[in-house]
């Protein structure tokens, strides 16, 4: 029988880890599958840590990641490089997900080959142009690209109807995300880099937190890294575990304000692993993080999100996320008020999964199977 040829195409951190179960899924069936991996390394050291972990061999690199890419650079690069792939492969489908450049501009090199396109983690909305930028406009224009919308939630999917799509090509799947933090947060780790050795037994609440948006480089970072050192002379019983994004913008924002703060540990990027361990551990989240939003309710963890605006209010629906802006009093107050109210924690730490339930890439795969025979 003649296999379903089917390209995952990404290219950043975030979308390695939440395409990577898709990947194993139609890799298990290979019988129907014919898998072609493609990454674009918008990303370098924070993808290939994904694909080790995932042992995922890709099948095409394009290798464009350069220090201080602009966005019109990663377009035109991945759009070439996308073209010649698509001509030598014709695959039936293109899989992209969620919302970086590399998504739009994979998904409309494919659109120009009139070839069908999946979006995994469509319909997220802000309804806000700048905010998340480019993410909203990304997913927007990509879902418009897509034949089939997997819609990680109900909010998402009726986003999706609101705008005109096509009920059919609409499925709710619940979130890739669950599916690679339900899996790698139940393989063993001990903590042994320099920063973290011994953390698991410190018997210190550990507050984590991530910042890299590019809406926040700037006066926001600033204010971000700002009010970590406030808390942190506030609170000198905590440990503030920081994993700097790789990128120099933000490094130069946060690394003076921080770097001699004795409770304040940054370090470099995490891997996915040991990231989902501390999580695991931490008392808290302050984060402006997509992902981490998503990942942390599973677990327990209050988020204290360090945006003006979220695409996913889910989170905050089920109580376990809270928007606190970028303003550094604004951040120190909440983050006050969680650590000194134990009733306020208790409320904000029950666990709660409203971005699935761990079996979105075989419900994907599954649809799959089905649209494409
Ligand atoms: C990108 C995505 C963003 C996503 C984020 C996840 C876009 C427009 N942005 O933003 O949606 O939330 O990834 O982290 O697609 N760098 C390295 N090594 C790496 C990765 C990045 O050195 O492995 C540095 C490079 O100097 C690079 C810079 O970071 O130029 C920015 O990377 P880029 O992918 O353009 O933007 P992010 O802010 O990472
Ligand atoms: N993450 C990680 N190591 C880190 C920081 C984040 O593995 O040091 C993971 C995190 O668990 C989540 C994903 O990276 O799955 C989120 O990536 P990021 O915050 O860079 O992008 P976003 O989700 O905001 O697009």
């Amino acid at each position: 029988m003649l296999k379903l040829k089917v390209i995952t195409v990404f290219g950043t951190r975030p979308e390695a880890i939440k395409m990577a179960p898709v990947v194993k899924e139609l890799e298990k069936n290979s019988d129907t599958f014919d898998t072609v991996v493609v990454v674009t390394a918008q990303h370098r050291e924070l993808l290939d840590q994904v694909l080790e972990l995932f042992d995922i061999q890709p099948d095409y690199d394009m290798n464009i990641m350069q220090e201080r890419q602009s966005l019109a650079e990663i377009t035109t690069r991945v759009m070439t490089k996308m073209e010649e792939i698509l001509k030598k492969e014709s695959p039936q489908i293109v899989l992209v997900h969620g919302d970086t450049t590399t998504t739009l501009a994979a998904s409309l090199a494919t659109f120009y080959q009139k070839t069908l396109i999946g979006h995994v983690e469509a319909g997220l909305r802000t309804r806000d142009k700048y905010n998340p930028f480019p993410e909203e406009i990304n997913r927007k224009l990509t879902d418009d690209l897509s034949d089939l919308l997997f819609a990680p939630t109900e909010m998402a999917k009726n986003a999706l109807l609101e705008e005109g799509a096509n009920d059919e090509n609409i499925f709710v799947t619940g979130n890739t995300v669950i599916d690679a933090l339900l899996h790698t947060v139940n393989i063993p780790f001990e903590f042994s880099s320099t920063e973290l050795k011994g953390i698991e037994s410190s018997n210190k609440r550990i507050i984590l937190v991530t910042a890299h948006r590019r809406e926040n480089w700037g006066k926001n970072l600033h204010e971000i890294a700002t009010a970590i050192k406030e808390l942190s002379q506030k609170y000198s019983d905590i440990i503030f575990v920081f994993p700097v994004h790789p990128n120099p913008v933000v490094r130069e924002a946060v690394s003076p304000t921080l770097q001699d703060v004795e409770n304040v540990i940054l370090t470099e990027p995490l891997e996915y692993l040991p990231f989902c361990h501390l999580i695991k551990l931490s008392y808290l989240i302050l984060t402006d993080s997509g992902g981490i939003q998503e990942e942390a309710p599973s677990l327990g963890k209050p988020v204290l999100v360090m945006r003006e605006k979220t695409e996913r209010p889910e989170g905050i629906m089920a109580g376990t996320v809270k928007l606190v802006g970028t303003r550094k009093e604004k951040i120190v107050e909440k983050v006050s008020m969680l650590l000194d109210s134990k009733e306020l924690y208790e409320k904000m730490s029950k666990a709660s999964n409203p971005y699935g339930d761990g079996k979105a890439s075989f419900r994907i795969v599954k649809i799959l199977k089905s649209y494409l025979a």
